[in-house]
């Protein structure tokens, strides 16, 4: 049996979470397949890119994240960006130089690069 004292620290400690979890949901987000196949199709390269990118424009308000394999080898390296209230969008067979114009273009100016992107997936 938990003290009260426990649980209060319990539920603040939720509270937390769920506070930093609706931040993030007001962030752009980057997400990198780094899968086994993306990291052997250059998603390495492409997160140092996108990171690189980013700190040359003084852009510190995008979290960058990474991701597990999903099932799609041949797109890979697959990039995500998801903007807060836009549906997110996937790029597919992203490379270093890709990766920057998505943040020049994408990021940035808020131009999607259609024939890169693949629909809903
Ligand atoms: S190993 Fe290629 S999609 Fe998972």
């Amino acid at each position: 049996m938990k003290s009260i004292e426990e649980l209060e620290k319990i539920r603040e400690q939720a509270r937390e979470l769920i506070n930093l979890r609706k931040e993030n949901e007001n962030k752009t987000r980057i997400v990198v397949g780094m899968g086994t196949c993306g990291i052997s199709a250059g998603a390495r390269q492409v997160l140092l890119a996108i990171l690189d990118e980013l700190k040359k424009r003084n852009i510190s308000d995008v979290i960058v994240t990474e991701t597990g394999c999903i099932g799609m080898c041949r797109f890979e390296p697959l990039v995500d960006v998801i903007k807060p209230n836009q549906p997110k969008v996937t790029y597919v067979n992203v490379d270093a130089d890709k990766a920057r114009q998505i943040v020049a273009r994408h990021i940035v100016n808020n131009q999607v690069i259609d024939e890169w992107v693949i629909p809903n997936i």
